[in-house]
C-alpha cells in the first residue's frame, strides 16, 4: 500500500502512522522527521532547512522534491510506504506523481486528518517528543511514563522547537494557504478520504483496513 497522510499540523499524522506502520510494516517517511535529522546533523540540507522550520515556513520545493525523489528510492519503501507531510504544496503532488509514474508506480489513497485550528494549537502545545527516536507524547493525553524520559528508548523527551503558539499560527497559515489546496487536488483524482482526527490514535487504520484498499 502507498498512502498520503494529509492534514495541518498536530492533527496526529506521526501519531496515526506509527499505528499502520506497526499494523502492515510499511515504510513511514515523515519529511519533518528527514529535515530535522539534517538539523541535528549539520548537513548541508539541514542548514538551507533550518531557519523555513524556525519560522513555521515551508522548505522551498525544489530542495523537498530532490530529497524524496533520493527517499522514495530506497529499498524500504519498495514493499509500500506511508508519506507524512509529504507533499505540501501543488508542485510536490505534482512530482510526486511523475516520479511514482517513473518507478510504475501509484498512490492507492490519501487520508486527510481534519481537526479544528483551536484544537492544533492545544494538542501541539503540550507535544512532547523523544530526540532519540522520534515517539510521540502529550503532557495531558498521553505522558511518558517516567517524565522526560522515553518509554521506547530510553531517550530524552524534549518540546519541539517549532512548538511554541507564534510558529503553531504561522504553521496553520501556510497549511490554510498552500497545503489545503492539495484536498481538492486528491478529491478530483477520486482519491481522498476524511478521517475525523479527534477520534482514536489508530482512526486511519480503521479506516483503510478495508479490502477496497489494501494492496
Ligand atoms: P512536520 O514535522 O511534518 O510538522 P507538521 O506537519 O506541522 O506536523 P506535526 O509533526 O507537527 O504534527 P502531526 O500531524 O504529525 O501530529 P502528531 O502525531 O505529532 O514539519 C515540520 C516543518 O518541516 C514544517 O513546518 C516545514 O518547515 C518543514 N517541512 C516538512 N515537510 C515539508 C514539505 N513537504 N515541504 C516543505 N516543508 C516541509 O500529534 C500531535 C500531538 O497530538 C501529539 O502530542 C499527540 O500525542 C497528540 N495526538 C495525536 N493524535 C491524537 C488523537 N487522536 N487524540 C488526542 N491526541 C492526539
Amino acid at each position: 500500500m502507498r498512502m498520503v497522510l494529509l492534514g495541518p499540523p498536530g492533527a496526529g499524522k506521526g501519531t496515526q502512522a506509527a499505528a499502520i506502520k506497526k499494523r502492515f510494516g510499511l515504510a513511514h517517511i515523515s519529511t519533518g522527521d528527514i529535515l530535522r535529522e539534517n538539523v541535528k546533523s549539520c548537513t548541508r540540507l539541514g542548514l538551507a532547512a533550518k531557519r523555513y522550520m524556525d519560522a513555521g515556513r515551508l522548505v522551498p520545493d525544489d530542495t523537498i522534491i530532490n530529497m524524496m525523489r533520493e527517499r522514495l528510492r530506497e529499498d524500504d519503501a519498495g514493499s509500500g510506504f506511508i508519506l507524512d507531510g509529504y507533499p505540501r504544496t501543488v508542485a510536490q503532488a505534482e512530482e510526486l506523481g511523475v516520479l511514482l509514474k517513473e518507478m510504475g508506480l501509484c498512490l492507492d489513497t490519501v487520508v486527510l486528518l481534519e481537526i479544528s485550528d483551536d484544537d492544533v494549537v492545544g494538542r501541539l502545545g503540550g507535544r512532547r517528543v523523544c530526540s532519540n527516536c522520534g515517539a510521540i507524547y502529550h503532557v495531558a493525553g498521553h505522558p511518558a511514563e517516567k517524565e522526560g524520559i522515553c518509554d521506547s528508548c530510553g531517550g530524552s523527551v524534549i518540546q519541539r522547537g517549532d512548538d511554541m503558539e507564534s510558529v503553531i499560527r504561522e504553521r496553520l497559515a501556510v497549511y490554510h494557504a498552500e497545503t489545503s489546496q492539495l484536498v481538492e487536488y486528491y478529491e478530483k483524482r477520486r482519491l481522498l478520504r476524511r478521517v475525523d482526527a479527534a477520534g482514536p490514535t489508530d482512526a486511519v487504520l480503521t479506516s483503510i483496513e478495508s479490502p477496497k484498499v489494501i494492496m
